[in-house]
């Protein structure tokens, strides 16, 4: 019989991702998404890409009375929760919402998993939780720092939370997921990332300023101590990204780890001025940059030691940095307003 796994934050950029690869390999898929950062449109595009039907049901993860009725209406065999809000900026300005969206639907996702008795989950979780202050390349087996904004704190705190909750008892099997610096879309054009405003990461600031939609892209910090100056990221393929969950899912029913912590990178940093030029390259563009001020909170390197994904889960990152920078091009040039 087909596995079903409930999708939380299934139609945001990288759930809708993870939703074709489920789907790609035979899962049933059930999304439960409130849509606060996201369009009701992907799920025409995932069917699209798949040939596959999912089950959309729109809603919140903090609502009790609903994740009852799924829990009782649906056979699920895992979670993978996705649903939070990720703008860092905004989560230093209401950190309460970030608590209680990210947190306190966490924990309300929990109780209603306990309740009917399902175990298996995989969290988003985030480099983040590693804080700034030790080298790279980040192993799992450092200790989490405090992270510096209200976002960090939430992931850290339910990563905790996840920890303690499954010394309780055995029905729980964790995998805590730290992505590195998802980009890139679907090589099919009919996916990807449609931030809402002002975009807190680079590539949408790439596409959008390639588009013409914004005049110049910031690059923060030029005095960094890197080969050039600016920050050095750890950039992995969505697509990859979303390949790491269904093995991830596969390891937890298989070899039921009370929990499980794997970094999803691919090993290897770029720097965002190199990011940069080779979208240009690849792309055939002139991008219009500007370096600014250093962002509090950024650190000068980041990137993961992506053993472990490769040991326990036989997870390697497939695409590399050209992928990436064209396929996020191709869906950009696409969608120029996203899924508007
Ligand atoms: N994109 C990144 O760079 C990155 C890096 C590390 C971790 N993460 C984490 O990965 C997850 C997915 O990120 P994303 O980039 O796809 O973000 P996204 O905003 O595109 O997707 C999140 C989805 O969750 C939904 N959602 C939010 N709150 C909800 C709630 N209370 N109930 C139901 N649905 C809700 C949104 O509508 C959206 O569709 C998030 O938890 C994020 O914190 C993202």
């Amino acid at each position: 019989m087909k596995q079903s796994i409930l999708v939380t934050g299934g139609a945001g950029f990288i759930g809708s991702h993870c939703c074709v690869e489920l789907l790609d390999h035979n899962f049933n898929v059930i999304v439960l998404d409130n849509l606060s950062n996201s369009s009701i449109k992907v799920l025409d595009r995932i069917k699209k890409i798949t040939g596959k039907e999912l089950h959309f049901i729109q809603g919140d993860i903090r609502d009790k009375v609903l994740l009852d009725q799924v829990f009782t209406q649906h056979h699920i065999d895992a979670v993978i929760h996705f649903a939070g809000l990720k703008a860092v900026g905004e989560s230093m300005q209401v950190p309460l919402t970030y608590f209680d969206n990210n947190i306190s639907g966490s924990i309300t996702l929990l109780q209603a998993m306990q309740q009917h008795r399902i175990g298996h989950l995989v969290f988003s979780s985030s480099a983040t939780v590693y804080g700034e202050n030790y080298p790279s390349p980040l192993h799992e087996d450092l200790p989490t720092a405090q992270p510096t904004n209200n976002y960090g704190y939430s992931k850290l705190a339910v990563e905790q939370i996840l920890q303690a909750t499954a010394k309780a008892n055995d029905l729980w099997s964790f995998a805590l997921l730290r992505y590195f610096n998802p980009i890139g879309a679907h090589q099919s054009g009919l996916i990807g990332e449609d931030p809402n405003g002002i975009p807190n990461n680079l590539l949408p600031y790439v596409t959008q300023t390639a588009m013409g939609k914004r005049e110049v892209l910031s690059i923060y910090g030029h005095d960094y101590p890197t080969q050039d100056g600016t920050g050095v990221r750890d950039f992995i393929h969505v697509v990859d990204l979303a390949h790491a969950h269904v093995k991830a899912l596969q390891y937890l029913f298989t070899h039921k780890p009370s929990v499980g912590i794997w970094n999803i990178g691919t090993g290897t940093g770029y720097s965002v001025l190199e990011v940069v030029k080779r979208f240009e390259q690849v792309n055939q563009l002139k991008l219009n940059y500007q370096f600014v001020e250093r962002r509090a909170g950024d650190v000068a390197v980041c990137f993961a030691d992506a053993n472990k994904a490769k040991q326990d889960l036989g997870f390697v990152a497939e695409h590399n940095l050209d992928d990436m920078l064209r396929d996020v091009w191709h869906w950009q040039s696409q969608n120029p307003d996203g899924y508007a």
